[in-house]
């Protein structure tokens, strides 16, 4: 993506509207199979909460990869992204009763277990259906990753998967109950992971509960999901993880199995794929500090607010001799967390100005929300010399979609 196409995208379809490069979404999953595929079988599903946007959905389903959903909104997307049943895998805490029918009833390749209690409603819907319900179970294998503590999800007391001594029991009880079958276990350890010790720990413990899980009896495992996380740089001296070093710490859960590995990342293929294009709207100075006012904000991109995230951020298209200053750039939304970089070098950021906040492409539009009856960005991907919209910007009558000003009433005395 050059500037010249970025100026004529902002021009024609406004701001803010979030870009993203489908060439580099190929380079990036065939970088990761290329890292994956010569040491271990394995498959990747991407992780649809990163970016949901259809045409992104059908460029990864495109190039080989599954889905790895957890709602049914995801499910619906993913279906309608051409995705075929067998390539969706369901994880999630707390998936209700009509997402879980949806998902038997496609049926999907196989729903991650998170508790018992999701368990047992498996297999009382799978029962009404006359089904036998393929489920995988999520384990909790306590690994620290150091990572943001709202994006770690594989320590001891958190809400996600079940905890080690507890898969045994239900993976036995599953494989009894004539409604499931056992196919696969996995672990997700949280998400933007820069290195590969926790992945190595995680798998260590994995392939110890394989083997607990043989031994009792169960035999029909055909894959170990060891999640996603893996994590990109936001900023040039950032770390990153390197799919290569990912590869090795995972490779031993497959040898030690002799079974394919899923894989499950979202930030990694589409998160240095995309930017958020928005215009300066005014520049204020207060308390010796530069204030850049952008027309996106924190429902645009929500990263920065919730979890101090660093986005780089850049004039697009000039002017050349633009000079660099220390600002901080924040959106038109009434909270002091609105901000999009805080102390960051910017050239040329006046009134006027197009900027690029670069590594928007996951987590980014997806977060987004209608947080001060703003209406979401647009999406546009760009393939090549070629670019097309692939979400237009919502319409004032989007804000209300489903609104009334006089509500039906309902007596209820
Ligand atoms: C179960 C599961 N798999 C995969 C992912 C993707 O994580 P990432 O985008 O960091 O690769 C997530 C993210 O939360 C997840 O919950």
């Amino acid at each position: 993506m050059h500037d010249r196409q970025l100026t004529a995208i902002a021009g024609a379809v406004g701001t803010p509207t979030y870009v993203y490069d489908a060439a580099l979404i190929r380079e990036r999953y065939a970088a990761l199979v290329g890292a994956l595929a010569p040491r271990f079988p394995c498959q990747v599903f991407y992780a649809v909460k990163a970016n949901s946007n259809l045409a992104v959905l059908a460029l990864l389903r495109g190039l080989g990869a599954g889905a790895d959903i957890v709602s049914g909104g995801e499910l619906f997307r993913a279906r309608r992204a051409g995705f075929a049943p067998g390539q969706i895998v369901f994880s999630g805490v707390g998936k209700t009763d009509d997402e879980l029918a949806a998902a038997l009833e496609a049926p999907i390749r196989q729903i991650n277990l998170e508790s018992e209690a999701e368990a047992d409603r498996v297999l009382a819907l799978a029962a009404r259906a006359g089904q036998v319900a393929a489920v995988g179970i999520r384990v909790n294998p306590e690994v620290r990753a150091e990572t943001h503590p709202y994006t770690r999800t594989a320590e001891k007391g958190m809400k996600f998967g079940l905890p080690l001594d507890r898969v045994v029991p239900l993976a036995v009880r599953l494989a009894r109950s004539g409604h499931a079958r056992v196919t696969a276990l996995a672990m997700h350890l949280g998400s933007q992971i820069v290195t590969g010790a926790p992945f190595r720990t995680g798998a260590e413990r994995l392939a110890d509960v394989v083997t607990s899980v043989r031994a009792a009896g169960v035999d029909t495992l055909a894959a170990i999901s060891v999640g996603g996380g893996l994590g990109i740089a936001y900023a040039a001296d950032d770390p990153a993880l390197d799919p290569g070093e990912f590869a090795e710490a995972v490779a031993p859960l497959a040898a030690a199995t002799g079974l394919p590995l899923i894989v499950e990342p979202g930030r990694y293929l589409v998160g240095p794929a995309g930017v958020l294009l928005t215009r300066v709207l005014y520049r204020k100075h207060a308390g010796g500090r530069d204030i850049v006012i952008t027309d996106a904000g924190m429902n645009d991109l929500l990263r920065p607010a919730l979890y101090q995230a660093h986005h780089p951020v850049r004039l697009v298209g000039g002017p050349d001799d633009a000079r660099a200053e220390v600002v901080d750039v924040v959106g038109p939304i009434c909270e002091s967390g609105d901000f999009l970089a805080r102390d960051q070098s910017v050239a040329g950021a006046e009134r006027g100005a197009l900027l690029a906040i670069g590594g928007a492409g996951a987590y980014g539009f997806s977060m987004s929300s209608q947080y001060n009856s703003r209406r979401r960005a647009a999406e546009v991907v760009v393939d090549g010399d070629r670019w097309g919209v692939a979400r237009a910007r919502e319409q004032l009558e989007d804000l209300i979609q489903g609104e009334v000003t006089e509500p039906r009433w309902v007596s209820q005395p």
